[in-house]
């Protein structure tokens, strides 16, 4: 019989966890991010935030951060997959109004969205490395999501009045980021997020066993465009890790399915069903950081009706890769459907690694 103990053990373990940011080490995150963009002025960076000198003070001053926001940002330690950390101080007038789409965010004159980018960066530099892709808004290593008018059906972060299906990030390639970084500027009808890991589903052998056979593809989503003339391979739906733990590929809205036969189609209806009763929903807050690990948890957002007056939910999102994961060998052939990445921290984080670290970063898995 299990003990009382252990069960709370285990409850504990599938709850979303909530970490603090301390107030000393969010405020060190904000003074620094103010000073960055004092320093450099705002004309050069706002766009894409490529300017090298930007990326230079990032990588020179990530350091002075003190060591608690390193650990309030370090991947989700739960089999939830999901963290969110509270702490982050902003204020709503700081924004402006929400922008009525990605492109305009990235032009907004309101120094408080690129001020929030930058403290998103350094943050995303404490947790591993972020990066951008070149074929997504703009290669932007922040992102903007806010609900744009003409999308709302779609299955990407622009839309509003559909349920954005659980996916993984980016799901379609190699590449994909490890972690999520998440942040709420507003979210004024507290719009949920939904997470759910893969980490807590039950599946029968037969079923994992069809779910870890390639079987079909997962193609680009939406906010890549759709032109695409690749082959796409078969890949497999799940994959145990070297330590038997499963890791999740998974977007049903760009697999096409029906080109699988009845046997894999049921388990994955069976994995979807699964993927929806252990869900979480946390309703961010402005301020608060979601962390998803994309290779353990899906995510997506429930139905909502879009405001279009400047006060409508918005997120910032950046992609992180954690070089010390491996993934599976064969990734490393895939082609990615054309896509790359904007990874400006890789080289030196590699670098790094190759001045003695025996850990295995800069992978061939994972280039
Ligand atoms: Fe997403």
């Amino acid at each position: 019989m299990k003990s009382v103990l252990s069960e709370r053990m285990t409850l504990h373990l599938h709850d979303i966890e909530h970490r603090e940011l301390e107030p000393g080490a969010a405020a060190a995150v904000r003074s620094l991010a103010h000073d960055l963009r004092h320093r450099l002025g705002d004309e050069t960076h706002t766009t894409t935030l490529h300017d090298p000198a930007l990326l230079a003070e990032i990588e020179q001053c990530v350091g002075e951060l003190p060591d608690s926001v390193r650990d309030a940002v370090r991947p989700p330690a739960t089999a939830a997959g999901a963290t969110v950390v509270r702490g982050l101080r902003v204020e709503d007038p700081e924004f402006g109004p929400t922008p009525r789409d990605w492109r305009a965010a990235a032009e907004s004159a309101h120094s408080g969205s690129l001020e929030l980018d930058i403290a998103m960066l350094l943050l995303a530099r404490c947790a591993g490395d972020p990066f951008g892709w070149q074929g997504q808004q703009n290669g932007r290593l922040v992102n903007n999501i806010v609900p744009a008018v003409g999308h709302e059906d779609e299955q990407s972060g622009a839309s509003s009045s559909t349920l954005l299906s659980p996916h993984t990030e980016d799901a379609f390639h190699a590449q994909r980021a490890n972690l999520l970084m998440l942040v709420c500027l507003r979210n004024p009808d507290r719009v949920a997020t939904t997470v759910s890991s893969v980490r807590r589903v039950e599946l029968s052998d037969e079923d994992l066993a069809a779910l870890t056979t390639p079987t079909v593809p997962i193609l680009p989503d939406v906010s890549y465009g759709t032109d695409f003339d690749h082959p796409a391979p078969a890949l497999p739906t799940v994959w145990l890790d070297e330590t038997g733990s499963a890791t999740l590929r998974y977007d049903p809205a760009y697999t096409p399915l029906d080109d699988a036969d009845p046997m894999f189609r049921s388990a994955y209806a069976r994995l979807t069903a699964e993927l929806a009763r252990v869900c979480h929903a946390p309703a961010l807050a402005p301020g608060e950081i979601l962390l998803v690990d994309n290779d353990v948890a899906v995510h997506g957002r429930v139905p909502f009706r879009a405001r279009y007056d400047g006060t409508d939910r918005w997120l910032k999102r950046v992609n992180i890769r954690l070089p010390e994961r491996r993934r599976r060998a064969q990734e490393s052939s895939e082609n990615g459907y054309g896509q790359r990445v904007v990874a400006p921290f890789r080289a030196s984080t590699d670098r790094t690694a190759e001045r003695g670290s025996t850990d295995e970063r800069g992978s061939v898995e994972q280039p």
